[in-house]
């Protein structure tokens, strides 16, 4: 090839690039936001025009209007690097560029034009944009320019916008003061429930907690794939399957927490009871179901909660607002007993104020039939199902102090349990050792507060 030919060649080449990148950036999809943002905000300012009275007001009103029409259309970004953001959410968002709009307020009804909410108040004024970006609240992806993809909408994004209330866990992640934080009252409610109903009998937060399952402490990093499996087919939010298109907007971490509220684990995590596709029988979800104790609304304050348990974000030290350390309320005697069993989450596994013996699947159980091999499986599983802790009221008129705290420091050895179906899975739950874990001076009052609850029988004893 002459020179002259690869010349030729080489510059058509050149202007079919120019065009491909001129197309794709002319019909980028951020542009008729943009465009419509500024036509707007010229619309307002040549109305001012129209109803000022000095010509020469009027006049400056004009040229700014013809000047906000005239804007370049660009991509805007926010960069933070010290959170590892690059938001770019302004570039549709143009009324939350503090370049483009420095009082951050218009009266726009509609997203993505209008002014973010509360400019006002300490969410706008003590997180300046321009520090904190806008992932670090909302996530989404950063960097995206099409509204799905931004939104995090989209295959492979682990971190969707979060919605609602949900987006009050970003509180969480910054703010060791969120419990009593004007803003994150959602997720203040979402942990304090979470407590109250022993939560963290089974699951370990920051170190605190029991181990019968998995800590939750990074259960909003946890990814997709380990989630989003065959299990997330099974949960209803509201009584519904979640639609089964767009995926990954659904099948996210925030609808996989709610998924263990707003359904019977057991029949989310079914596992394999009756042996069929593994040689030991599995027992389905050791997890209770919570459906007749939180409502949907108490299911998206946890959710709240658990969306700020990140260990992924490495939040740097200027952004983290230190809380109070935990305390123990002032309380002596049985008051203290009754905490301290709240403390620990016994709740979980006995119910609030031990007034439930929780599910334990294949575990002897009240309204159990008798055990028959004949049964049909479906029959057999409601019978296992049936299987409970201890209420411990009943039992407690059993005991004396010395003897009841020997029974809690020790626990119960999973392998002691009496199984109602005999060729079923051994029962998951068990009593944990609490030896070393809960102090002698709570012990006492603990005790104190178990003995003080036994129900008396009709003889008065
Ligand atoms: C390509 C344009 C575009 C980009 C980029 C964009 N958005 Fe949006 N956003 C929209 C539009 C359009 C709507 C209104 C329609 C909708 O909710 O889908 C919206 C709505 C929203 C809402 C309200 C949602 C609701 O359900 O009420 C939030 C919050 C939001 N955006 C945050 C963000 C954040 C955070 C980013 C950056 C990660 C971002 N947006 C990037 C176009 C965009
Ligand atoms: C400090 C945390 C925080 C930051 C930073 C933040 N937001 Fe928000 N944003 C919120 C909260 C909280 C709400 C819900 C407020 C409410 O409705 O009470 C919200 C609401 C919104 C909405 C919904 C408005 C509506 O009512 O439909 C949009 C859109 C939005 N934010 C976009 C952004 C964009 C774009 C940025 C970055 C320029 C940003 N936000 C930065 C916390 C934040
Ligand atoms: C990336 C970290 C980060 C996130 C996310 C965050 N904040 Fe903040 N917040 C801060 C920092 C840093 C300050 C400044 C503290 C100071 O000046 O002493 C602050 C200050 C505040 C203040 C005013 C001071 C105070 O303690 O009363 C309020 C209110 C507040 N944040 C509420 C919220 C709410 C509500 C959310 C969730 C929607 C939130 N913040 C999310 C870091 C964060
Ligand atoms: C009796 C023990 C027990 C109690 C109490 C309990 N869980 Fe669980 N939880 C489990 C077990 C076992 C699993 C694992 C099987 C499964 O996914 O259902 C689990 C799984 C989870 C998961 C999914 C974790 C992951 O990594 O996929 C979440 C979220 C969760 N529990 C939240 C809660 C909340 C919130 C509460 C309190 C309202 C609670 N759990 C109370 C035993 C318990
Ligand atoms: C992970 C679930 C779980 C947690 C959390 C838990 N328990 Fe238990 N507990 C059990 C089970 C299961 C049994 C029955 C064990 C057996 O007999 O096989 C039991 C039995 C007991 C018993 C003996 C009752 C009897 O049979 O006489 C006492 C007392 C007791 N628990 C107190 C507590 C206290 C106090 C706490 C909190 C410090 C607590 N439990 C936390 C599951 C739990």
């Amino acid at each position: 090839m002459s020179y002259r030919k690869a010349f030729i060649v080489s510059n058509a080449l050149l202007l079919g690039v120019f065009i491909w990148a001129f197309a794709k950036d002319f019909l980028a999809p951020w542009r008729p936001y943009q465009a419509k943002y500024y036509e707007m905000a010229g619309e307002v300012l040549d109305k001012q025009a129209a109803s000022e009275k000095d010509p020469k007001k009027a006049a400056d009103l004009k040229a700014a209007a013809y000047k906000v029409r005239h804007s370049p259309m660009e991509i805007k970004q926010i960069i933070v690097g010290d959170l590892g953001r690059f938001d770019r959410c302004v570039t549709c968002h143009v009324g939350m560029d503090e370049y483009t709009n420095p009082t951050l307020k218009n009266g726009f009804k509609e997203n993505p034009y209008k002014s973010h909410p509360k400019v006002d108040e300490a969410l706008v004024k003590a997180h300046p944009f321009t520090k904190f970006g806008c992932t670090g609240c909302h996530s989404g992806q950063g960097l995206a320019t099409s509204v799905e993809a931004a939104h995090g909408w989209v295959k492979h994004w682990e971190k969707p916008m979060l919605k609602g209330v949900h987006i009050q866990g970003s509180c969480v992640k910054c703010h060791g003061n969120f419990e009593t934080l004007k803003g994150a009252e959602t997720a203040a409610k979402g942990k304090k429930l979470f407590n109250q109903h022993g939560c963290q009998g089974c699951h370990m937060i920051s170190g605190f907690g029991g181990t019968t399952s998995v800590a939750l402490d990074d259960i909003a990093d946890k990814p997709f794939e380990r989630i989003a499996g065959y299990n997330f087919k099974r949960v209803r939010i509201d009584g519904k399957e979640l639609p089964d298109e767009h995926h990954d907007s659904h099948w996210n971490i925030q609808n996989w927490i709610l998924g263990h509220l707003t359904n019977d684990p057991a029949e989310v995590t079914p596992n394999d009871p009756f042996a069929h596709l593994n040689a030991e029988p599995i027992p389905p979800s050791g997890m209770p179901d919570f459906r007749s104790e939180l409502s949907r609304e108490d299911a998206d304050a946890i959710v709240a909660y658990l969306s700020g348990q990140t260990k992924e974000e490495q939040i740097p030290y200027r952004y983290h607002v230190p809380g109070p350390p935990a305390k123990d309320p002032a309380l002596s005697g049985l008051a203290h007993g009754r905490y301290v069993f709240q403390k620990y989450g016994c709740a979980g596994c006995h119910g609030i104020d031990a007034k439930l013996g929780r599910r334990r699947i294949n575990a002897m159980g009240p309204g159990q039939e008798e055990y028959d091999e004949k049964m049909p499986e479906a029959q057999l599983f409601a019978n296992m199902n049936k299987g409970a802790e201890p209420t411990l009221p009943d039992l407690m008129g059993t005991y004396k102090a010395a003897e009841l705290i020997t029974k809690i420091e020790n626990g119960v050895p999973a392998a002691d349990a009496k199984k109602w179906n005999p060729k079923g899975p051994l029962p998951m739950v068990t009593m944990p050792a609490w030896k070393g874990k809960i102090s002698k001076h709570e012990l006492d009052d603990l005790a104190a507060w178990l003995l003080s609850i036994a129900k008396k029988d009709d003889s008065g004893f």
